[in-house]
């Protein structure tokens, strides 16, 4: 799909055009949102239009409410209308201008795309300056979004007739429609990968995601991929508890994007300096070492002298729980819906997504992603209930329930990341059915122990409209993970499973790193006749990394 931004109404067929007949190929429409009050957007811009926008309102009882729309064909029969302005024209309503937040942003852009797919080849959306730059970049998201089909199983595919997206709007837009442009290529990556069944997306096709896009961009990115021997021998036995019982191996796959001395301002007027490092070996990894006790914080402040080594490269790590299918192990689930545990790799695939996203975009940031990818399956090499292992950190959990399975291979993650001394670490997963029933399908879990990643996050997501909710994590919860044999059982009861989840986490995360978790178990897919992931959330981590760069 082609998508534009432009200053001109579509381009009227000449009459040589009309009289050989107009064929699809030709058709364009013109969309042109109404509000509730029926008021026109962009209305100075569609001073041609005015008059049959107006008629076609009164005789259609448009309303303008979010979502209605209303279609003038200017059939080729009424000649007089159709030699001025053969343009069809199309009618969407977008209720209270005043509402326009990102569940209408998106219902507008669906029924756009909806209408027009399958009756024209292009469309110009008159939005004029009706939108602010976020909302601009949603709606344009949304649009491109709608345009989305996982068919490759399908023995016949169809292609719609719609393939050219004008945006009527300032020009002062197109940096804001270009990072749409990434976000979107991005996260179509995660639905893509998401999509895939769970004979298909297994840990290694993962693995060879990452490396597919290394090859894409490898002026930038960087993938080492781990098998389980080699983390058994970094002690990461809570992440091979939950692989070794699938007949597939188990990879923790890491993608270390080098933005920063590529693409920041600095780096180009200083091009000479050190800085400009390869992508390989550039990040600050302390190889097979476990994190240090200091803080992320106080190892900025202590290395500030040491210019090369600046916190200003430290990266932001992604963390994405990857499990390719979710059987529950031993503690096997029950058969309704277990199909959609297929989507448990939900958290990898978003990382992996913005990670393709960056790379698209460009930013001068550092960023390294690591997706824990294992299935979950029961056999007779599968954890019982009851077994204790070690995480990399030393500490021995007693796995109680082998369908809590997200939260061990993220543990020994998160502990395994740290190695990078990280400005911050983020990690996504599907990690419990409390936070479906928490918080539904609207809004994804957010946990934190750091304030300014909080209220960075929140701001991305009211910017990015993929929206999370502040959830707590008081030390109150973490009894609940007390066990009587080892430091921590893995389960914290039916009480508030997803805080009791995210207490589990924290306790891999040292001291004084910054350090936040999304439950996404709500929002990576939709259920039902509309099954399919979402892609969420990779346009709020795009966002995050796009203010983190813009407030550097
Ligand atoms: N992948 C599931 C969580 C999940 C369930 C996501 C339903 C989306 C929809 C996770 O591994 C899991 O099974 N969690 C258990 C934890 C429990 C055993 C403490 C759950 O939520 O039931
Ligand atoms: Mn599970
Ligand atoms: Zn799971």
């Amino acid at each position: 799909m082609n998508i534009k931004l432009t200053q001109q109404l579509p381009k009227t067929h000449t009459q040589k055009i009309l009289k050989k007949e107009a064929k699809d190929k030709d058709a364009v429409s013109l969309v042109v949102l109404v509000d509730d009050k029926k008021n026109i957007l962009a209305e100075s811009a569609l001073a041609d239009y005015a008059a049959r926008i107006e008629q076609l309102i009164e005789v259609s009882h448009f309303n303008g409410k979010a979502g209605e729309t209303v279609a003038d064909y200017a059939l080729a029969g009424d000649k007089k209308t159709t030699k001025q302005n053969p343009a069809q024209l199309l009618l969407v309503g977008v209720g209270n201008i005043d509402k326009l937040n990102e569940t209408v942003l998106q219902k507008v852009a669906k029924t756009i795309y909806k209408s027009t797919q399958n009756r024209v080849a292009s469309i110009t959306v008159a939005l004029g300056d009706a939108l602010e730059e976020d909302q601009f970049g949603q709606f344009a998201l949304n649009l491109l979004a709608a345009t989305y089909r996982f068919d490759k199983y399908k023995s016949e595919q169809t292609t719609p007739v719609l393939t050219d997206i004008y945006l009527l709007a300032d020009e002062s837009l197109q940096a804001t429609l270009d990072f749409t442009q990434s976000v979107f290529i991005g996260q179509n990556l995660t639905r893509d990968v998401a999509n895939e069944p769970g004979n298909v997306c297994f840990p290694a096709y993962m693995a060879e995601q990452a490396q597919e896009l290394a090859k894409a961009y490898s002026d930038v990115l960087k993938v080492t991929v781990l098998g389980e021997e080699e983390m058994t021998a970094l002690g990461m036995d809570c992440f091979v508890a939950v692989a070794k019982g699938s007949a597939q191996e188990g990879k923790l796959v890491i993608m270390e994007y080098q933005g920063k001395s590529k693409f920041s301002a600095k780096a180009v007027t200083t091009k000479e300096s050190s800085n400009s490092a390869k992508v390989s070996g550039g990040l600050k990894a302390l190889t097979d070492k476990l994190p240090t006790k200091k803080s992320a914080k106080n190892a900025a402040k202590s290395s500030d002298d040491n210019a090369q080594t600046s916190n200003d490269d430290a990266p932001i790590v992604l963390v994405g729980k990857g499990v390719t299918f979710d059987s529950g192990g031993i503690s096997i689930k029950p058969g309704a819906a277990m199909d959609e545990m297929k989507f448990d790799m939900g958290g990898s695939a978003a990382v992996l997504g913005t990670m393709k996203a960056l790379c698209e975009a460009r930013l001068p940031i550092n960023v390294v992603g690591a997706l824990a990818c294992a299935e979950n399956m029961p056999s007779g090499d599968a954890t019982r209930p009851g077994d204790i292992v070690k995480a990399m950190n030393g500490k021995s959990v007693e796995i109680l329930n082998t369908d809590a399975e997200g939260r061990l291979v993220l543990a020994d993650t998160l502990c395994y990341v740290q190695r990078y001394q990280p400005k911050t670490i983020i990690d996504v997963a599907t990690l419990t059915g409390a936070c479906v029933i928490a918080l539904g399908h609207v809004r994804s879990a957010v946990y934190s122990n750091d304030e300014d990643v909080l209220f960075a996050l929140e701001n991305a997501s009211n910017q990015s409209g993929d929206l999370i909710w502040h959830m707590p994590m008081d030390d109150a919860y973490q009894s609940q993970l007390d066990s009587p044999i080892a430091d921590m059982q893995n389960i914290g009861g039916r009480a508030a499973g997803s805080v009791t989840a995210a207490c589990f986490l924290s306790r891999f995360v040292e001291d004084g790193q910054a350090w936040a978790h999304l439950d996404i178990a709500g929002t990576a897919w939709n259920s039902g006749s509309e099954k399919a992931a979402t892609g969420r959330p990779v346009p709020l981590f795009m966002q995050y990394l796009k203010n983190c760069v813009d407030m550097a």
